[in-house]
């Protein structure tokens, strides 16, 4: 398995930073990615940081994932997250790990976000600990990985 990781990003969070900042923080998603690139480099992965506002975009970086047979990816599919059978058949046909992570705490908000089509193909899922849910997502990654990394 690759030390490359996809980073994907949903719907609506390049408007991070300016949308809901009492849920969703102050940080830009620009900033998240600056964050990821520095924990990334110490922990030895590669990144490739990408955020999509359509489904089928977001389904199409799944499968180049696939090709380029990445190690792992780590998607905050946000509003997809609740109802995308797409995109969960698409992560269905990933061989390597999978973490979704969300920024807020999905289980304290509406009952619609309690749903995820991304759990159950998940690895594991981390919610609600803001930008610092990427980093231990790439951690976590890392410590799957490291040991059977081709680089
Ligand atoms: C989100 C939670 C989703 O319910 C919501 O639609 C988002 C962001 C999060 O990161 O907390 O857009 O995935």
């Amino acid at each position: 398995m690759s030390n490359l990781v996809y980073i994907l990003n949903g719907p609506n969070l390049n408007l991070l930073g300016k949308r809901e900042p009492e849920t969703y923080g102050a940080l830009t998603l620009a900033d998240i990615e600056c964050r990821c690139r520095e924990t990334a480099t110490m922990l030895g992965l590669r990144i490739d940081f990408r955020q999509k506002n359509g489904e089928g975009e977001l389904v199409e970086d799944i499968h180049e994932a696939i090709s380029t047979a990445a190690g792992g990816i780590v998607i905050n599919a946000a509003a997809y997250t609740h109802t995308s059978i797409a995109i969960h058949d698409a992560l269905r046909a990933f061989d390597g790990v999978i973490i979704e992570v969300h920024l807020s705490n999905v289980h304290a908000r509406e009952e619609f976000r309690h749903r995820s089509f991304i759990s159950p193909v998940a690895d594991g899922v981390i919610a609600g600990l803001g930008a610092e849910g990427y980093e231990l997502a790439l951690r976590a990654m890392a410590s799957r990985l490291i040991e059977h990394v081709e680089v």
